[in-house]
């Protein structure tokens, strides 16, 4: 049989991912004794240096479990970023907690502390600031405004993998931080999240919140195995001492998703080498402005986001337009304001917060967000010589563009 070289994917299959996956499907003792959600844990609060870690079966459910955690309820008030994705204002919502959106910074593209300090009001619960495209949050800042307002922080740090901040990892100094493993991040199981936290109490909620509800379940881990027989096989047994959902990640993908971690150094650094060479081409390029990193602050680059000069949506799509059909690769746009989605709109965000939110609104329609997950510097420079091409190609036919 001829061999499929495309078959397996080598993001998946480069390290000891299959191997893992092997040993669940074999229900080996040592895997249900040592199970792979727990070494993920144990690999994740190893690696941030915090007391806990809990493995989800996603990001989102993570930033689910940690609301419940820290308290939101119906009437609430949760502070975050419009230039994101929906997940965490959407969860909120759900939550019958209300969103203030806090508008972002024009040089980082993250949530402004000021303008957070601003939107505070006795109703505020949490605030969760969003490390967008893999670059840390001004954390000093917010983590004043938290402490002095008693309010927890929840960082959504889904897209900042190893990102660092002065010195330390994103995620090791608030009261509730995720990490996701969806298809597309630095480390991914497909499906899956992590959330770190160094408080006893709210970890043991969350992951009752995640866990169902079993009494059993502690910050620790879970111990539902270790429960003795004889007990719980007792007719007056019981089992739950919380309310709870089934965020529980799956063994086979805790398996992956380990065998992914084992390599994250080495992924993460790839994606910031692609990032350099994006930094080359653009600097000879000034009317785009890339999202500016400040000092010591270590972007892990989930993408490579970049201000273009395009503010009309035509020039916009005739640079994407040129770009593909001139063998370049694939790029995205940023998402909608998170207030102008078609659900937000019809609960009235768009209205009130279109306006609180001028930097957003202009950079998101000039946004664009360049792959930086190739699977090799080979791939990344390919694609990034075309794309220096290109451009250079585009502004030299469209004059009155380049003068912009
Ligand atoms: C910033 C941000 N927050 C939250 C999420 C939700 O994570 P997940 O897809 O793992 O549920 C994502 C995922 O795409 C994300 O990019």
């Amino acid at each position: 049989m001829k061999k499929n070289r495309n078959f397996f994917d080598p993001k998946w299959t480069k390290g000891n991912e299959l191997k893992y996956v092997k040993q669940v499907l074999e229900n080996k003792s040592s895997v249900r004794k040592n199970s792979f959600t727990d070494r993920l844990e144990k690999a994740f609060k190893k690696k941030y240096k915090v007391k806990y870690a809990i493995a989800m079966n996603s990001g989102a459910s993570c930033l689910h479990a940690a609301m419940h955690a820290v308290g939101v309820k119906p009437g609430d008030e949760v502070i975050t970023s419009p230039y994101s994705v929906l997940w965490d204002a959407g969860i909120a919502l759900i939550m019958g907690a209300k969103i203030k959106f806090a508008d972002v910074k024009y040089e980082t593209h993250n949530i402004d502390p000021k303008k957070i300090e601003k939107l505070i009001t006795k109703k505020t619960r949490a605030i969760i600031p969003v490390s967008y495209h893999g670059l840390p949050c001004d954390l000093d800042e917010i983590i004043k405004i938290g402490k002095k307002y008693k309010i927890p922080i929840i960082e959504d740090n889904a897209q900042t993998m190893l990102g660092r901040y002065k010195g330390r990892y994103v995620g090791v100094r608030t009261e509730m931080s995720m990490f996701s493993l969806e298809r597309t991040k630095h480390i991914s199981s497909h499906e899956g999240g992590l959330l770190l936290s160094n408080s006893k109490t709210l970890t043991e909620k969350a992951r009752k919140f995640g866990g169902g509800g079993f009494k059993n379940l502690s910050a620790d881990k879970s111990k539902m195995a270790a429960v003795i027989p004889l007990e719980f096989q007792s007719p007056d047994f019981k089992r739950h001492d919380a309310l709870g959902l089934n965020y529980r990640i799956s063994e086979f993908c805790a398996a992956i998703a380990l065998g992914q971690f084992e390599k994250v150094d080495q992924k993460v650094k790839l994606r910031r080498d692609v990032a350099n060479l994006y930094s080359k081409v653009f600097k000879k390029f000034p009317q785009f402005q890339p999202q500016y990193v400040p000092k010591f602050y270590h972007h892990s680059y989930f993408t490579y986001s970049v201000k273009s000069p395009f503010s009309k949506l035509k020039d916009w799509k005739k640079f994407y337009n040129f770009h593909i059909k001139n063998k370049g690769d694939d790029f995205y746009a940023m998402m909608s304001p998170v207030y102008s989605e078609k659900i937000m709109k019809k609960m009235g965000y768009e209205k009130k917060y279109k306006k609180l939110c001028p930097v957003t609104e202009e950079i998101q329609p000039r946004s664009m967000l360049f792959k930086t997950n190739y699977r090799s510097l080979k791939e990344a420079r390919k694609f990034t010589s075309i794309l220096e091409i290109n451009l250079k190609k585009f502004f030299n036919d469209n004059i009155t563009l380049r003068l912009k």
